[in-house]
């Protein structure tokens, strides 16, 4: 569906403003100065009933919709319209109770129980038949309500719920391989179970990675991570059907976590299984704070192609889950929403819109705050309404594409961190973060894309810890080089096939050739140790024994100290117009950014921010609207931008039209 309702409200352009409304837990009378008060902020949409199985079907196969038709139709008196939730997101206590079975299983045999949410198997058929008779007595019941103009499955499908080892979840496991590996011969080759005697003699015999007395078979983990990922993709697409079939032009979506820690979903493989691309965020504590957010923004509008989507959650200011729970400064909330509308969303919403008295997430923000609406963050809620609706005529603007791109790969991100590596302090995502940071710090922009993206066009890609390489990757990486493209790679990149079986020959096998190099051993930093590098730098974590192989790849940087003094630390080859470059070692945010400068501007890529703004503002660009983000808590002088504004202050957002 490419043209979804709520991004074609006719003739009326709009950035959708909005958060999850539970009116159930409140009082009929407060719902009245709920809608009032969402007119006042200029909300346009509000997320329904993600946490209302109980009460919308409060015993087996009896519904209570009174309460859901009355909250519907008062939003759409009153203009608001309503991403309508399936309502599966946590299995009600009568369903628990009754089918016990439906609850997941840790990797120790323990029972995870109700009290908390999302207490499902993923692969439970139990579970399914009861939650999509749910969603289609929903579908049917509000199908040709005029205030519906999206649906929003289940909740953050697999936040808690993602690894379940239960025997349901080994049976659908046998059945995914199964179809993945035609026979068990196959599978035995596949996650070489000629090591440490675990030849398969049928598939009846295999088990989800259950806690085993020491390493489990790191093939067996990889295709758990894959398998489970993929489960909950089945039933997002078994909601999706339903609605589908009931509710054709009703566009279908579920958020997605692209951010911080969370790694079980691979986004890159469910996002052409939603109508549209939704996203929740929250900013987590720390130096690189706003960094993370910008990179999971970026990375958020290349899932979706460049195409707009829909910030479906964060907060207006402290969450309750962190260990300490900061208030946002003055400027932040504005700054962070518009930070996402940069990166291409047309929706800026919240969880939630009142925040709660009761129940584990009293202590969370939200649109309206426990003070209520004599609140300076109220009044903020009230600003940033106005500004979106400023800002209104962007509204299916996509984002614009930049010069450079930083590669993002699930499975290398799952199949790096699991155990019996060189080393387990390695971070992918933080060595992709630190990159992006390096960017932003030299003013360049870059896209964040998923590895099966396109690369014709970017000048340059950066392809940190890529560890999984299957054969059509390595061929597409030197594709590029060999067309003219600047590939720049990292330490433990390119070392394994999609089997996680070493490429052999001197390391990184698949890349060896292209690179121009040959790694013997590899030299993992303990912590504290350092390798000084010739340029000045200094490298932790990871270093790697390099020989040169091939008179044409250049020595960037030498280690200077440890046991890789002499050697090559920072290698590129030129490949006719291209080049390959590669990093061996962790330099961190501060360390990359001169390799970084060095690397674009041999490619020929610049900055596109006159050189005094460069690191102090991010620079993001929608069409022919710049959007200019002050990463600093100081006013910045803006005037060489040419804009109307000649000062951004502390933590502000520029919107600069051509
Ligand atoms: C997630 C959930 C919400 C809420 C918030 C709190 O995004 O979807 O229900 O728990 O976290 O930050
Ligand atoms: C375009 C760019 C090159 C390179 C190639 C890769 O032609 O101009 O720099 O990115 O794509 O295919």
């Amino acid at each position: 569906m490419s043209n979804p309702r709520w991004l074609r409200r006719a003739g009326d352009p709009r950035l959708e403003y909005g958060a999850d409304y539970n009116p159930e837990q409140w009082p009929r009378e407060v719902w009245d100065e709920d809608v009032r008060a969402m007119r006042d902020a200029g909300v346009t949409i509000v997320s329904l009933a993600i946490f209302s199985w109980a009460r919308l079907e409060t015993a087996e196969g009896e519904y209570d919709f009174g309460w859901l038709d009355d909250a519907i139709d008062l939003l759409h008196a009153n203009g608001i319209a309503v991403d309508l939730a399936t309502a599966t997101a946590s299995p009600p206590p009568w369903l628990t109770t009754k089918h016990p079975e439906i609850l997941p299983v840790d990797q120790k045999g323990n029972t995870i129980w109700p009290g908390g949410r999302q207490q499902w198997r993923p692969t439970s058929p139990i579970f399914r038949a009861y939650a999509l008779r749910l969603v289609r007595t929903l579908a049917e019941r509000y199908k040709d309500h005029p205030a519906v103009v999206a649906w929003h499955v289940s909740n953050e499908l697999g936040c808690h719920n993602v690894y379940d080892f239960s025997d349901d979840a080994a049976a659908a496991f046998r059945v995914w391989l199964r179809a993945r590996y035609a026979t068990i011969d196959d599978l035995n080759e596949a996650w070489g179970t000629a090591f440490w005697s675990q030849w398969y003699s049928s598939f009846s015999e295999v088990l989800p990675p259950r806690q085993a007395a020491t390493h489990p078979n790191p093939t067996q983990q990889l295709d758990f991570k894959r398998f489970s990922s993929d489960a909950l993709k089945d039933y997002l697409i078994a909601e999706r059907e339903i609605l589908r079939e009931i509710t054709p032009e009703i566009p279908v979506t579920t958020n997605f976590m692209v951010m911080g820690e969370t790694r079980g979903m691979d986004y890159a493989d469910w996002a052409a299984e939603v109508d549209f691309i939704a996203n929740d965020h929250y900013r987590l504590p720390g130096a690189q704070t706003l960094d993370e957010l910008s990179f999971s923004a970026n990375l958020t509008g290349n899932l979706a192609g460049g195409k707009p989507w829909f910030l479906m959650e964060h907060s207006t200011s402290a969450v309750n889950w962190q260990p300490i729970n900061l208030a946002k400064k003055p400027g932040e909330l504005e700054r962070d929403s518009l930070t996402h509308v940069a990166h291409g969303a047309d929706a800026v919403c919240f969880f939630q819109w009142r925040q709660s008295r009761a129940g584990a997430e009293k202590y969370h923000s939200a649109m309206y705050p426990h003070a209520g609406r004599d609140s300076q963050l109220f009044r903020d809620v009230v600003d940033l309404g106005s500004r979106l609706k400023s800002l209104a005529s962007l509204a299916g603007t996509p984002r614009t594409r930049s010069k450079a791109a930083i590669i993002f790969d699930w499975t290398s991100w799952w199949a790096v961190e699991q155990d019996s590596h060189p080393t387990e302090k390695l971070k992918y995502r933080q060595e992709a973060l630190d990159w992006y940071t390096a960017f932003l710090d030299l003013g360049v922009r870059a896209d964040v894309v998923p590895v099966g993206a396109e690369l014709d066009g970017y000048d340059v890609v950066v392809a940190p810890i890529l560890h999984v390489m299957p054969a059509p990757l390595s061929a597409k990486l030197t594709a590029y080089v060999e067309g003219g493209g600047h590939l720049v790679t990292t330490y433990f990149s390119g070392i394994v096939d999609e089997n996680d079986h070493i490429w052999l020959g001197g390391y990184p096998g698949a890349l060896r050739d292209l690179l121009g190099i040959r790694i013997e051993e590899f030299g993992p930093l303990l912590d504290g140790d350092t390798a000084e590098l010739d340029n000045g730098l200094t490298g932790t974590l990871w270093t790697d024994r390099i020989a040169l192989a091939g008179a044409d790849t250049t020595v960037l940087a030498s280690y200077k100290t440890g046991d890789q003094a002499g050697r090559p630390a920072i290698t590129r080859r030129e490949v006719g117009d291209g080049s390959a470059a590669y990093v061996s070692t962790r330099l961190g945010a501060d360390g990359l950014v001169p390799v970084l400068g060095d690397l674009l501007a041999r490619a020929g890529v610049t900055s596109e921010l006159p050189a005094e703004l460069r690191g102090r503002v991010e620079l993001a660009v929608r069409g022919e609207t710049r959007f200019i983000i002050n990463r600093t808590e100081e006013p910045v002088d803006i005037t060489a931008l040419g804009g109307d504004d000649r000062t951004l202050t502390a933590r502000g957002v520029a919107v600069l039209r051509a």
